[in-house]
């Protein structure tokens, strides 16, 4: 008979053992993390996908087919983000990192997030898997640029959510968000991985080289089906090394990994990543 995996712990205790110990920590978020600053989800109770069907907003072809109605998702996303501000749980992920730092221990974040909430918090080690809502990339001179403007094009002014279904949802070309390159003028593009897109080499390859180097993972608010991103955390699991889910709700990951705290992050992951009774003693060299 197969012998049958043992569930999850949710032993705090037992955690804050191990990342007592842990020099390298790779935290792994999804949109979950974000929920708590009224960010919506992809999938849960009010996400997005739930709203809108991805394909036609998160493509390449929707963006070849309605450029304008693309335009309009992210920008819409975008000024959302003006009025979110980090919460507990970013915070206690840039307060950690920060303060293992000075120990000459590493931490790292890895996140499928395009909203900067980490950047925000004071996060520095960051690898943005699905690019970042704030850059644009031109079409044209293939330029990728920083760019907060509000709102990014006179023509989206105003603008709230989209419609997809809406006649007028369709700004002309022209009016849409242009490279800013001296002689450029290109089209541009939200700086943004979607659906049937490839994820940037470089950042893949700091993503597995951080993964394979870790001795600790932590994966929060995601509900780890969007691939490559779904099967790091198992794969480190698979390694022997301790993985710690943080959702509020089991998902098909779940069963993968050692540990798995059920409830908003912004609770959760604070009592986890507090500083250790060892650590309390250590004096900067
Ligand atoms: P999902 O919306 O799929 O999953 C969010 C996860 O967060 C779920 O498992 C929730 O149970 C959990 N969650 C919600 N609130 C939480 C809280 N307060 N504390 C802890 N957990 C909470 O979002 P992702 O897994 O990030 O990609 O989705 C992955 C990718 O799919 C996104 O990057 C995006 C999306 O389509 C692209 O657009 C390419």
């Amino acid at each position: 008979m197969a012998s049958k995996r043992a569930a999850p712990s949710s032993d705090l205790a037992a955690l804050r053992r191990v990342f007592d110990k842990a020099q390298r920590i790779v935290v792994l978020t999804g949109a979950g993390v974000s929920a708590e600053s009224g960010v919506p989800t992809f999938r849960g109770a009010g996400g997005l996908w739930r709203t809108w069907q991805a394909q036609d907003l998160a493509t390449p072809e929707a963006f070849e087919r309605n450029p304008s109605l693309v335009w309009e998702f992210y920008h819409y996303r975008r000024e959302v983000m003006a009025s979110k501000h980090p919460n507990q749980a970013h915070i206690a992920i840039a307060e950690c990192e920060k303060r293992l730092e000075e120990q000459g221990r590493r931490v790292v974040v890895i996140t499928q997030n395009i909203d900067e909430l980490h950047l925000r918090a004071g996060s520095k080690n960051i690898i943005e898997l699905h690019g970042n809502l704030f850059t644009t990339k031109c079409l044209k001179c293939r330029t990728v640029e920083k760019n907060y403007d509000s709102p990014i094009c006179e023509a989206l002014r105003g603008k709230g959510a989209p419609n997809p279904d809406a006649a007028d949802a369709r700004i002309a070309i022209e009016n849409l968000p242009k490279c800013k390159q001296e002689g450029c003028d290109g089209m541009t593009r939200p700086n943004v991985v979607w659906f049937g897109e490839s994820l940037d080499p470089d950042v893949l390859e700091k993503s597995h080289n951080e993964l394979n180097l870790c001795d600790l993972c932590l994966v929060v608010g995601t509900s780890s089906v969007v691939y490559p991103a779904a099967m790091f955390a198992p794969t480190v699991a698979k390694r022997g090394i301790p993985v710690a889910e943080f959702n509020i709700e089991p998902t098909s990951a779940t069963q993968h990994f050692g540990f798995h705290f059920e409830g908003q992050c912004g609770s959760t992951l604070p009592a986890a990543l507090a500083p250790t009774e060892s650590e309390q003693h250590y004096k900067k060299p």
